[in-house]
């Protein structure tokens, strides 16, 4: 079984202000402090002291200023100490920013670990729920809603801070894909932070607080926003939707598979060691061309796929579950799978078991001159190295993928994300003081 360090370990809030939990050690399980809070909403009766811990799970506040009670979405937190930092194994949360920084001039490595120490922090006190100092307020009454944030360093980064030599050899620059229409001020930068949490005020409080630390430190290169369907919002549990209307993440490598850490974290003893435990993160802007996808027939889109819209299933037969069939013919002996289905060409059977982990966001940002929507997928995927990921699956789509027709690469970035820390550690100190 992979351990997946602290990334599956989402639990209950724990105490702090913001939420509104007092009393130490208060991180019931979600569901019996959402029936106890029922308990107290249906008598009416604010301030109901219960808790199996004896701490105060009720309505009332110190000073008794009534409180509305969390919901499972408010109160569920991910852990942020662990092997690995949390946002890449953690279920895809409905809200995400991506935003890139750039070192500003004359601050230097020294700087930079401060300012990796300071993000450390406030991370850890949001993830929890607790506000930082000098705080907005723009998240007061809500819960962690299992807010990740993730930590990640471009390949300019190690030349500005004079750590060359220790500068992953995979963070060479992705290759030119034929395809590619990027928007170079749109891509890549020294710092890479990913904020993903289930409420959309709880991500930009993050995302504000992170910008506020990074001071005179760091300034924002680009950022992006992007959405996921909500928790609770379809009364069966799925695989996300992107806006094309394809079930997305179907054949993503699961943590309970053996080879699972070995293709999506840097083992111990990899190079280089201060990356043990960590992954490198290619962020894709992939615009979608919804006006012309959407004038295409279902029964053409799923060519395009080589799956089902409805239910994810193979064109080969079967539930989303089911392998794929890629040798089955019609008929006529076409393939029913076809041959440049975009299933069939990143799958890792036709790539010398190439795989990623594909954690994505969508994304809207209003329309276009042409009235077309600006919209699409923030593309992110994990792996252990982009050159047995990636790279050689992005290769083979550029050359002969069906969906390239409906879809432009509109920005690139590709980041070392170091390993997670231990508490009275900060993400990255392996690289500065290792
Ligand atoms: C907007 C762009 C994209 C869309 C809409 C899209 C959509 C999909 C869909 C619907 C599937 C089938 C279900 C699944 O297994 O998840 C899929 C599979 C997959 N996609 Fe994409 N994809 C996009 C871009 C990419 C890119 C850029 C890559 C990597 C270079 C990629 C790699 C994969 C892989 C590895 C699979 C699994 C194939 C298998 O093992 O069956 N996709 N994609």
């Amino acid at each position: 079984m992979a351990d997946h360090g602290n990334d599956t370990s989402a639990r209950a809030a724990g105490s702090g202000p913001r939420n509104g939990v007092s009393g130490e050690g208060s991180a019931a399980p979600a569901l019996s402090r959402r029936r106890l809070l029922g308990t107290a909403g249906a008598a009416g009766a604010a301030g109901l002291a219960v808790g199996a811990s004896g701490g105060v799970l009720g309505m009332t506040m110190a000073g008794g200023e009534a409180r509305a009670a969390l919901a499972t979405v408010g109160s569920t937190a991910a852990a942020f100490h662990g092997r690995h930092q949390s946002g890449i194994t953690t279920p895809l949360q409905a809200r995400g920013h991506l935003i890139a920084f750039d070192l500003a001039p004359g601050a230097g490595r020294k700087q930079a670990a401060a300012l990796l120490r300071r993000w450390s922090r406030t991370a850890e006190e949001l993830m929890a729920g607790r506000a930082p100092g000098d705080d907005t307020g723009v998240a007061l009454d809500a819960g962690p809603s299992s807010l990740t944030v993730t930590f990640g360093f471009g390949r300019t980064f190690f030349d500005r801070t004079g750590l060359e030599d220790r500068r992953p050899a995979a963070l060479e620059p992705l290759p030119d894909f034929s395809s590619d229409e990027l928007d170079r001020a749109r891509g890549d930068g020294d710092l890479w932070v990913q904020i993903g949490a289930n409420d959309a005020l709880v991500a930009f409080h993050a995302l504000r607080a992170l910008q506020k630390d990074a001071g005179g430190t760091a300034r924002l290169r680009w950022q992006m926003t992007g959405f996921n369907r909500s928790p609770g919002a379809t009364s069966r549990p799925m695989t996300a939707r992107n806006l094309m209307g394809q079930i997305d993440g179907t054949r993503n490598p699961r943590p309970e598979e053996k080879d699972f850490d070995e293709r999506i974290f840097v083992r111990p003893g990899g190079e280089p060691a201060w990356m043990a435990g960590g992954s490198y993160a290619v962020v894709r802007r992939i615009r979608m061309l919804l006006d012309d996808w959407e004038e295409v027939p279902v029964e053409r889109q799923e060519q395009v796929i080589g799956r089902r819209k409805s239910d994810g299933a193979p064109l080969s037969g079967g539930t989303e579950t089911t392998p794929m069939d890629l040798e089955k013919r019609d008929a006529g002996g076409r393939p029913v799978i076809p041959a440049n289905a975009h299933a069939r060409i990143a799958s890792p059977e036709t790539n010398g078991g190439a795989a990623m982990l594909r954690r994505p966001f969508s994304y809207h940002d209003g329309f276009r001159e042409d009235g077309s929507p600006d919209a699409g997928l923030l593309f992110v995927c994990w792996q252990a190295d982009p050159l047995k990921g990636f790279i050689p699956v992005q290769r083979k789509l550029d050359r002969g993928d069906a969906l390239s027709r409906f879809i432009r690469h509109e920005a690139s970035g590709l980041y070392a994300v170091p390993g997670g820390c231990e508490p009275g550690e900060y993400v990255g100190q392996r690289l500065f003081e290792g």
